[in-house]
């Protein structure tokens, strides 16, 4: 496991867009799976910035995140589809055949999730995925207890997350929502792995998921028998190892 740490979060920005172009430079059809939330936003940005710049050719580059919110409509601007949609596949002009995601309407989730996997491993399977981390150690919305042999489903939501996307959405109160999710089994067999955490409120989840024992109640820390994994850090989320490691 190798461990990265920024001064500071301007710099964790541009070194995690770095990571994502090169993966894109370094292999032109490159399958490429990202991760949403308040700490990919920044990077995505620098990515698209970049780009515009200095253009080089992603038309073979596939993209995907690594989740998605369930029943919901998919131009909610809190969709992994929407967010990664205007952060980074427009920008790039990545065509939608090219941008892999499930849906966030379905009345057969389970086959959406066998079509997702068999679409990315169609493309030979997925070459670095970009994890965030949920303070209680979520990876995707694999929340603890989530099994490290499961395979893309649909999973509850954080309730935190949830009350604030029932708030932001006119889902019926009787609509049930879940997170649709790659597994960690799906996540683990990803050529490469770059955690991204950045923030002081990340700092004792990481401190855990990376120096303490590989559990299921931490899903994060089952990365740390990865053979090809990396953990991006700002100085403040990496407070709780310094020193330590
Ligand atoms: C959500 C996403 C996760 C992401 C997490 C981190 O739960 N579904 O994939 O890792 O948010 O979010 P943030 O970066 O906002 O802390």
């Amino acid at each position: 496991m190798k461990i990265t740490i920024t001064p500071t979060e301007k710099e964790f920005d541009v070194a995690a867009a770095w990571r994502i172009i090169s993966q894109m430079l370094c292999k032109p059809d490159a399958v490429i799976g990202l991760s949403t939330g308040q700490t990919t936003m920044g990077m995505h940005k620098v990515v698209s910035d970049i780009f515009s710049q200095y253009p080089f050719d992603v038309s073979c580059i596939t993209l995907f995140n690594v989740d998605e919110l369930t029943n919901l409509p998919r131009e909610y601007p809190g969709s992994c589809y929407t967010m990664i949609k205007t952060q980074l596949a427009d920008p790039l002009g990545i065509p939608e055949e090219n941008f892999i995601m499930p849906p966030t309407l379905s009345d057969d989730f389970e086959a959406e999730c066998r079509l997702f996997e068999k679409r990315l491993a169609e493309r030979g399977g997925a070459d670095l995925q970009m994890l965030g981390i949920g303070t209680n150690g979520h990876i995707g919305i694999n929340q603890p207890g989530t099994p490290f042999e499961s395979e893309t489903w649909v999973s509850p939501m954080d309730p935190d997350f949830e009350a604030r996307v029932r708030r932001e959405t006119k889902v019926p109160p009787e609509t049930v929502l879940g997170g649709l999710t790659r597994g960690i089994s799906n996540i683990m067999h990803t050529k490469k792995l770059i955690l991204v955490a950045k923030g002081a409120h990340k700092a004792e989840i990481i401190a855990k998921a990376i120096l303490g024992p590989v559990t299921t109640d931490i899903p994060a820390s089952v990365i740390q028998l990865h053979p090809d994994c990396e953990i991006l850090l700002d100085a403040e989320a990496a407070s709780g190892i310094t020193g330590k490691i």
